[in-house]
């Protein structure tokens, strides 16, 4: 059984990256390939559990280390549970989210650095690195303004608070999309950046691009 294909989605709150993880699911469905869709913080029970400690808007004396050692847990915790098995078993998983969230959030909006969130990685997560990596990068102001609906809208469908980050001021995220900027400068091969105010189908279209190259080149099981 060949090694299955890790792929992440990264973005800013309110960049469309759960639309678009929807769509390339159905876009590998309908090529034969089910994938394994998964998202950080969240995706397994104990996951879903510091998700809701960690977004919820009584955190907020959360200190920044406190915040990226509960980022690693729920990432440990997805390795073990979730994204290993799926990749050992020769399946593709997309993620939504993964360690580069941890250093555009964590290492440039809080100011941490990357160095520390790399030694995290290293050591927490066996240096486990995605295939592919989808960074959405529409403008500051499209992306909060989506953002802030949503969690307008998640609050009063389900009485969830996922809103602490949405109440930063726009220097912080304005310093973790620097972050993400970088992070796709270093490493070209395995970032591919989706920028601007394109629209759902224009995004769409570039992310099936990026992914069709990797499974031919990955050749991943037809089956999986
Ligand atoms: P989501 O709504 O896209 O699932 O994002 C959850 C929030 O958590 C989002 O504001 C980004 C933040 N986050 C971090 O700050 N660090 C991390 O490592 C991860 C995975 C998410």
């Amino acid at each position: 059984m060949s090694r299955g294909l890790f792929i992440t989605l990264e973005g800013l709150d309110g960049s469309g990256k759960t639309t678009q993880i929807n769509r390339l699911a159905e876009w590998l469905k309908k090529r034969g390939k089910l994938p394994v869709v998964t998202r950080q913080p969240g995706g397994t029970a104990t996951g879903d559990r510091i998700r809701s400690l960690v977004l919820d808007s009584r955190s907020a004396g959360l200190a920044p280390l406190a915040e990226m050692a509960l980022m690693f847990a729920d990432r440990a915790q997805a390795i073990a549970e979730v994204i290993e098995p799926a990749l050992a078993d020769g399946r593709i998983v997309l993620c939504d989210r993964f360690t580069d969230s941890t250093e555009a959030y964590q290492g440039g909006g809080r100011e941490l650095g990357s160095q520390v969130v790399l030694d995290l990685h290293r050591l927490v997560c066996g240096n486990l690195q995605p295939d592919l990596t989808l960074l959405l990068l529409p403008s500051l102001e499209a992306s909060l303004a989506r953002a802030r609906r949503r969690n307008e809208r998640i609050a009063a469908q389900s009485g969830k608070d996922e809103g602490r980050f949405e109440q930063e001021l726009d220097g912080f995220y304005g310093r973790v999309r620097e972050k993400y900027k970088e992070i796709a400068a270093r490493e070209p091969e395995r970032v591919v950046l989706i920028e601007g105010d394109l629209s759902i189908d224009e995004v769409q279209q570039k992310i099936a691009e990026a992914v069709a190259a990797h499974l031919w080149r990955f050749a991943c099981t037809p089956s999986a």
